[in-house]
């Protein structure tokens, strides 16, 4: 099914530094909060000029009527000029975008595997479809997301720090290995979205254990709408665009 996508401008409501880590901008649009799936992304023009030149994708983050919000990390220069627009400021934003993360995956158990920017969409999925385990992986406690940005998860969330200072010590791989090698693991289907290589290590697991999944698979993008072909993932079935065919691919499809 071919969604319709808009391009609005929205004034923000909000956009503030919520931790050591993540920023949330809140804007609300009727059109841009129509049939939004989990891992659907919006393309945001940062400033009304040509500077910085091309939008930027950033996840739903969560979307409640017409309210929409995004957590975004502040990386480079796009992010730095956004993080310091004020309540009432304008912006041009696209959406939504994207194929998103399957809602129905039949009898199985959903395992959601987060880090980085992938956090914001695998909560959005938590948050909307029944799910067993959220994992997140981050480098230390200062960059998880604030307990009450996860009181709407029903799933057992469990967090990894590579440095110890929260959760099980390592990487967030150590989690899912544990929770697949002590069950069925064929009652699983696991979806992630977050650092290539930490979703490279989620696959090779997956494969290991015979575990069916989705990755959304980041490229950066430059049109956000299937024109410009800058954003090509390969897949076992040719190459395919991120931001049109994608971001979500089955673990099946992509070919590492
Ligand atoms: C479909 C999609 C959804 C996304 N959702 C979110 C989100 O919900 N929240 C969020 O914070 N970010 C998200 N991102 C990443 C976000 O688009 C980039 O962080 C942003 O474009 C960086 O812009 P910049 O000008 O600040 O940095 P740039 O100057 O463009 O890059 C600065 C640094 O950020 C890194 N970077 C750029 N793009 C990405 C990326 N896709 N993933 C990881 N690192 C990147 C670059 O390698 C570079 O080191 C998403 C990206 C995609 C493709
Ligand atoms: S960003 Fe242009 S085709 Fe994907």
């Amino acid at each position: 099914m071919t969604v319709k996508k808009f391009d609005e401008k929205v004034s923000l409501l909000e956009n503030r530094k919520i931790n050591g880590k993540y920023y949330k901008m809140i804007f609300s649009s009727a059109m841009l909060s129509k049939n939004v799936r989990p891992g659907q992304f919006l393309q945001v023009r940062i400033n009304e000029g040509q500077d910085p030149y091309l939008r930027r994708p950033f996840s739903y983050y969560r979307v409640m009527g017409q309210r929409i919000e995004v957590l975004y990390e502040v990386l480079g220069y796009g992010t730095q000029v956004l993080c310091q627009k004020k309540k009432g400021e304008v912006l041009k934003v696209m959406g939504p975008l994207g194929k998103g993360f399957s809602g129905a995956i039949g009898k199985k158990k959903r395992i959601l595997v987060a880090g980085g920017v992938g956090v914001p969409p695998l909560v959005f999925l938590a948050e909307k479809y029944s799910t067993d385990y959220l994992l997140i992986g981050t480098k230390s406690k200062a960059e998880l997301l604030p307990k009450s940005e996860l009181k709407k998860v029903r799933a057992k969330v469990l967090c990894s720090t590579e440095d110890g200072s929260y959760g099980t010590e390592g990487r967030v791989t150590l989690l899912l290995e544990k929770i697949l090698k002590d069950r069925h693991p064929e009652e699983f289907f696991i979806q992630t979205c977050g650092p290539k290589p930490m979703m490279e290590a989620v696959i090779a697991l997956a494969c290991k254990y015979g575990v069916e999944g989705e990755a959304s698979w980041d490229e950066s993008m430059a049109c956000g709408v299937g024109a410009c072909l800058g954003c090509m993932v390969k897949t076992k079935t040719g190459l395919k665009r991120a931001c049109a065919d994608g971001p979500v691919f089955s673990f099946e499809d992509l070919d590492l």
